[in-house]
C-alpha cells in the first residue's frame, strides 16, 4: 500500500485550484486515499444559497464512496489561505463513518511541513451505528 503523504497533500493542493468559493474566497482541496489504493480528490463548492455549500473533504469522500469504496485510510486537506486547514465537525463525522479497522490519518500543512494526525485526535468518542 502506497503511503506517500507528500503526494496526497500535493493532490489536495491541485484540487484546491478547482475550488468554487466566490463567497468566502476560502479555497480548500482534499485528497482521500481509499483502501483500494486509489486517490480521490475534491474541492469546496459554494452556492448562492449558502447552506448548500459542500466542503472539499466531503466532496472527495463522496466521490470515493460513489465509486464503490467503503473504507478510507487517509485524508489530506490543503488551503492556500491557512497553514493547517482542519476539517469541520460535519466532515469529521463523515470521515469517521468510512473509517475501517485502521484509524484514518489526517494530513494537513504543505509539502515542506506535513502534519500527520489521527482521526481520534479530531473526533474522540465518535458516533457510529
Ligand atoms: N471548508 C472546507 O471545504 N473544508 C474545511 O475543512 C473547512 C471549510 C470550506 C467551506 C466553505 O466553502 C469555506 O471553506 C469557508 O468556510
Amino acid at each position: 500500500m502506497d503511503r506517500d503523504y507528500n503526494l496526497l497533500i500535493e493532490k489536495a493542493c491541485e484540487a484546491s485550484r478547482k475550488s468554487y468559493s466566490p463567497f468566502s474566497k476560502f479555497a480548500v482541496g482534499a485528497a482521500v486515499l481509499a483502501k483500494s489504493g486509489k486517490i480521490y480528490t475534491g474541492c469546496n463548492i459554494e452556492n448562492s444559497s449558502f447552506g448548500m455549500t459542500i466542503c472539499a473533504e466531503r466532496c472527495a469522500i463522496f466521490k470515493a464512496v460513489s465509486e464503490g469504496e467503503k473504507e478510507i485510510l487517509a485524508v489530506a486537506i490543503y488551503s492556500p489561505n491557512k497553514d493547517d486547514c482542519f476539517p469541520c465537525g460535519a466532515c469529521r463525522q463523515v470521515m469517521y463513518e468510512f473509517q475501517g479497522e485502521e484509524e484514518v490519518c489526517i494530513i494537513t500543512g504543505n509539502k515542506s511541513n506535513l502534519n500527520i494526525r489521527k482521526m481520534s485526535d479530531f473526533l474522540p468518542f465518535g458516533f457510529k451505528i
